[in-house]
């Protein structure tokens, strides 16, 4: 018999909710009981999936910062305090060309949407005595990849944020965590044409993540055999690592 799901959790704001990982969890939420609410950019996607799950659908643009605190706001006024608040909208935009206008554009969605989105829940998690954020990264985030100085950068910078941030919210009696997946088997990684070791079904993904969020710890990274290989890279001195880079670089059939 399959196990029942529960959750502690009881009201849960997931974005990037109407595709991929985020759809997947906020089913995962629904069937163990929670309120959950959902946010992406394009409205009917997200009112398809939001009815569907039995989640209202709460349309936004992350990257809009008072577009972010007007939800939050939203929310907790019809609905009352979140425990929990996945922060999982992202993906690999691709600016107008140049590598600043990548950099800024995976920056945003990728980085800044987060802190705008704390800025907005913290003040009113405090309020209620307390509440868990979990930023969504990627193992794509630990190491310097070719080609990757907008997605990986953006998702590097998350990692360092969230990490550092941590003690400061804690001290406030919010619970910040960060979820770093390897490959999910996404719309996001559709065109990859690259090998994408052990990749996992997006239900796979959200259990993981759901797993974690019951437990205690910061880091949520799975799966661990491809986390702890990029770990031990991660020990290499930088020099010694672009030289690997550069290396694979001049193998590359062209
Ligand atoms: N798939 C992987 O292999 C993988 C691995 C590691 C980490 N991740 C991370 O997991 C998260 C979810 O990715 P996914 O693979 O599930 O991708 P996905 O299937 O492409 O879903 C992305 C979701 O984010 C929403 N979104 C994108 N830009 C947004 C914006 N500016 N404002 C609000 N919502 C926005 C999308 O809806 P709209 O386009 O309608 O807004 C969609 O609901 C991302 O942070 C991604 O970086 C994915």
């Amino acid at each position: 018999m399959a196990k029942a799901r529960s959750t502690r959790y009881r009201r849960v704001w997931i974005t990037g909710g109407s595709s991929g990982i985020g759809r997947a969890l906020a089913r995962h939420y629904r069937a163990a009981g929670a309120e959950v609410f959902l946010s992406a950019r394009g409205p009917e996607r997200l009112a398809r999936v939001a009815e569907a799950i039995g989640a209202p659908a709460y349309p936004l643009d992350v990257t809009d910062p008072k577009a972010v605190h007007r939800t939050v706001e939203q929310i907790w006024k019809e609905h009352g305090p979140l425990d929990l608040a996945v922060l999982n909208a992202g993906g690999s935009p691709r600016g107008e060309g140049g590598l600043a206008s990548v950099l800024e554009a995976n920056l945003r969605l990728n980085t800044l949407a987060a802190a705008h989105a704390i800025d907005a829940l913290r003040p009113r998690m405090r309020a209620a005595g307390g509440g868990t954020i979990a930023l969504v990264g990627s193992l794509a985030g630990y190491l310097p990849l070719p080609g990757g100085y907008g997605y990986a950068t953006s998702k590097a910078a998350l990692i360092h944020f969230a990490a550092g941030l941590y003690p400061e919210l804690r001290r406030e009696g919010l619970d910040l965590r960060l979820v770093n997946p390897g490959f999910v088997r996404t719309p996001l990684v559709e065109a990859n044409r690259f090998p994408m070791p052990f990749i996992l079904e997006p239900e796979e993904a959200a259990r993981r993540i759901a797993r974690g969020l019951e437990g205690g710890r910061f880091e949520i990274a799975f799966p661990l055999r491809l986390a702890w290989p990029l770990r031990l890279l991660r020990a290499l001195p930088l020099t010694a690592w672009v030289r690997v880079l550069a290396w694979a670089d001049r193998r590359r059939p062209r």
